[in-house]
């Protein structure tokens, strides 16, 4: 089967196109004929050597596809039905992929959109899980109008969260229309959220990773009522948590997705399709930034 790899570490061009053997549902997984596949800012920080060292390496965390194989005692889906979730070792940028975590693809949503849910609303329950985001808290993302921040934006919500969000002054349209009210980052930042907010917030999430944890440890009254998915460095110096998946993923939300998409409470935009043998074209326009949604490959 075809799928995504890359043997050296280095721009998109070494991305290729190669033939590697089917892999096969080991017991409560299934195989899923692969028809899209999420293209997420780790495939690049992979790419780059930044992640994890060993070589060759697949890539893809997330896919949308059709049932074509079951493991062992799996009964809760059968051969034909469409699923969506989460890769055994991140190889969904293929043919077939096999998926530790599935749940039925919501009725109303293509492969493409929903091949783009399972990374950032994992990512986003995970974080608001462990901030403990509950009704009548107010929340601020930094980083909101991002695939993860505006999951993180509508889970909140319908939570019964006040969430306020800050984003380049082109996405503060669409926070609202996601139930968030926006502010600019950038200078300035704490105090547009301030004048909104003139006591603080109770929480605050980092999606964005740009530096800001002081800003948002001050307005939310402590580090312990932080945390951030995207600055390492940042969370060591300033005690402020930081979450990763490897660590215990929130994949409950696979199968709690579907009522909130359904009621049209959540959505996750797709802001460009590629085949996948153009996996590089997707790099190219994922690291240049600026694109609202998700990438996604298409396979088939
Ligand atoms: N730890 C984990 O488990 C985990 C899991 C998944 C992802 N992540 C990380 O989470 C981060 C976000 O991923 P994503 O898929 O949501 O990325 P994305 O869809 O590319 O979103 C990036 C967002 O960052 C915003 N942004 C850029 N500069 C900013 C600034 N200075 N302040 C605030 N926001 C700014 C942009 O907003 P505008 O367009 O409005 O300017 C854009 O919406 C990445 O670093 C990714 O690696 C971590």
């Amino acid at each position: 089967m075809k799928a995504v790899r890359f043997g050296r570490f280095g721009g998109p061009e070494v991305l290729e196109i190669v033939d590697l053997p089917e892999p096969h549902a080991g017991a409560g997984e299934v195989r899923v004929a692969v028809r899209a596949a999420g293209v997420n800012p780790s495939d690049w920080k992979k790419r780059r050597g930044l992640m994890d060292p060993e070589l060759p390496q697949t890539l893809g965390y997330e896919a949308a596809g059709v049932v074509d194989e079951l493991g062992e005692g799996v009964s809760d889906v059968a051969v034909g039905d469409r699923v969506f979730g989460f890769s055994t070792g991140g190889a969904a940028q293929a043919e077939f992929a096999v998926l530790a975590y599935y749940a039925p693809v919501p009725p109303s949503l293509g492969f493409a959109e929903a091949a783009a849910i399972p990374a950032a609303l994992e990512t986003a329950t995970r974080a608001l899980d462990q901030l403990g985001v509950g009704s009548g808290a107010t929340l601020l993302v930094n980083g909101a109008s991002g695939s993860v921040g505006s999951a993180a934006v509508q889970l909140a919500v319908a939570r019964g969260a006040r969430v306020i969000g800050t984003a380049g002054p082109a996405n503060h349209e669409y926070l609202r229309e996601l139930g968030a009210e926006a502010v600019a980052y950038g200078e300035g930042m704490a105090g547009r959220v301030r004048a909104l907010a003139p006591d603080g917030v109770d929480l605050a999430l980092d999606v964005a990773g740009s530096g800001v944890l002081p800003e948002l440890v001050q307005l939310a009254g402590g580090a312990e009522n932080v945390l951030t998915v995207a600055d390492f460095a940042g969370s060591q110096e300033h005690g402020v948590r930081f979450s990763r998946g490897d660590a215990g993923r929130a994949v409950h939300a696979l199968g709690e997705v579907g009522a909130l998409v359904e009621a049209g409470r959540f959505a996750l935009p797709v802001a460009r399709t590629f085949p996948l043998a153009d996996v590089a074209d997707a790099h190219r326009a994922g690291e240049s930034g600026g694109a609202r949604g998700k990438l996604v490959l298409v396979v088939g």
